[in-house]
């Protein structure tokens, strides 16, 4: 078995750690019980490019057990678990490349690496993994049968893809289900920036200011959590409808100007290019602590703070002091990288389950669909978005009510008004 990993000797705690997840993740299971038994992927080869979490191995765990082979590479240079890459090998006999701290050549070379099965089916996050095989395996790429893509930054590119006319298979958004972006975006990331923040700083939030840029549902999620810790949150948004409803959610909103000299900590989530750059970092109190929760590390401006430093140090695990000339020091958390999954362990398994279970229904979906659907993103279908809320709900012993027949009858009809 092809892999290249950190140190197997970590697969026991890996392992431990994923069973752990794993309790948490009960949608998952009850689709993983079910592909034991029918086989829905056999022979399916996947290349999978994700964050090598607890949560992603119980993904390819289900993959397997469907009669799948899965592949496995890292969507993020920083979140890898290196013990989970252990485990995966070891004692569930997938192969894992990816190693925690890899640098670009070697995070696109495991890419390679996974590119090199000639999958039937790919799996990303952020759209790496599809856009290395367009670019550089074409021939590859037209042999695929579908994609799934985990985020929005990733959903973005793709669409790009589709209307550049540049997209050689059809690829299922799994952002766009409700059961995954209402859920994952918002009480997973929301949770898990806080979680990455204070493990990697221990700060007090309570009292602080605490500016989140972007109010899509990543950013809803991150600024209603440090609220509930008790900071005083500052929202900067371009969009006038976001804003309007960060307004009314009783947030303050302002400009990026304006936020950058009154917070303590920054959080970006826009994916966007260099949300926070020079002309923040000139103003910023000393201490500002400066972290990311998108999908890339283009949203500061890491150059200029560099450019603008007269020295730079590692204080804590995670944490990096920029010392500026006039004595002001600025600290960057995770290298500007998802902070959520470079200095902590990403969203917990509880929602992490809810995404998963629509990747894997989606996977056999498209799988079963080969040849039939066109060279576009396409959003998961209703019907599977419907059924990871209903298991849910089931899985967590939650009863809700149906409708009577009188009130079926009521919302067809038209005539019965005041
Ligand atoms: N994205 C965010 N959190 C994650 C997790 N725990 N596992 C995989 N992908 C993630």
């Amino acid at each position: 078995m092809d892999y290249d990993i950190k140190d197997i000797s970590l697969a026991d705690k890996g392992k431990s750690r994923i069973l752990w997840a794993a309790l948490e993740m009960k949608v998952l299971e009850t689709v993983r019980r079910r592909f034991e038994k029918e086989k829905p992927l056999e022979g399916a080869r996947i290349a999978a490019c994700l964050h090598v979490t607890t949560e992603t191995a119980n993904l390819m765990v289900t993959l397997k057990a469907a009669g799948a082979e899965p592949f496995l590479c890292a969507s993020n240079p920083l979140s890898t678990q290196d013990d989970v890459a252990a485990a995966l090998v070891k004692h569930f006999g997938i192969s894992v490349f990816a190693r925690r701290g890899e640098d670009n050549e070697t995070y696109y070379r495991h890419i390679r690496s996974v590119l090199n099965i000639n999958p039937h089916i790919t799996m990303d996050d952020g759209a790496d993994l599809i856009t290395t095989l367009h670019r550089e395996l074409k021939e590859q790429a037209l042999r695929v049968i579908a994609g799934t893509e985990e985020t929005t930054t990733g959903v973005i590119r793709l669409k790009s893809m589709e209307e550049n006319g540049v997209l050689l298979y059809p690829v299922i958004a799994v952002n766009n289900a409700n059961t995954k972006h209402l859920f994952d975006n918002r009480y997973g990331t929301g949770q898990s920036t806080i979680d990455g923040i204070l493990r990697a700083t221990n700060i007090l939030l309570a009292g602080k200011n605490f500016v989140v840029f972007g109010y899509g549902w990543c950013g809803r999620g991150i600024a209603n959590r440090a609220r509930g810790m008790g900071a005083h949150v500052i929202v900067v948004e371009v969009d006038p409808l976001r804003a309007l409803e960060a307004v009314m959610d009783g947030f303050t909103v302002t400009t990026s100007m304006r936020a950058a000299e009154r917070g303590d900590i920054f959080v970006t989530t826009t994916g966007d290019i260099h949300v926070i750059r020079r002309d923040h970092f000139q103003v910023m109190k000393d201490r500002a602590i400066v972290c990311n929760s998108g999908h890339f590390d283009v949203e500061i401006d890491k150059s200029a703070l560099s450019e603008m430093a007269t020295n730079r140090r590692t204080v804590r695990d995670n944490v990096e002091e920029f010392l500026l000339p006039d004595g002001r020091r600025i600290y960057l958390l995770a290298e500007g990288r998802l902070v959520n999954l470079a200095a902590a362990e990403g969203h917990p398994a509880a929602v992490m389950d809810m995404s998963f279970a629509n990747q894997a229904l989606c996977v056999e979906y498209a799988y079963n669909q080969e040849g039939q659907l066109e060279k576009r993103v396409y959003d998961v279908p209703l019907e599977i978005d419907r059924e990871v809320a209903r298991l849910k709900l089931q899985t967590m012993g939650i009863e809700i009510d149906s409708l009577t027949d009188e009130q079926e009858e009521y919302l067809k009809s038209w005539s019965i008004g005041t």
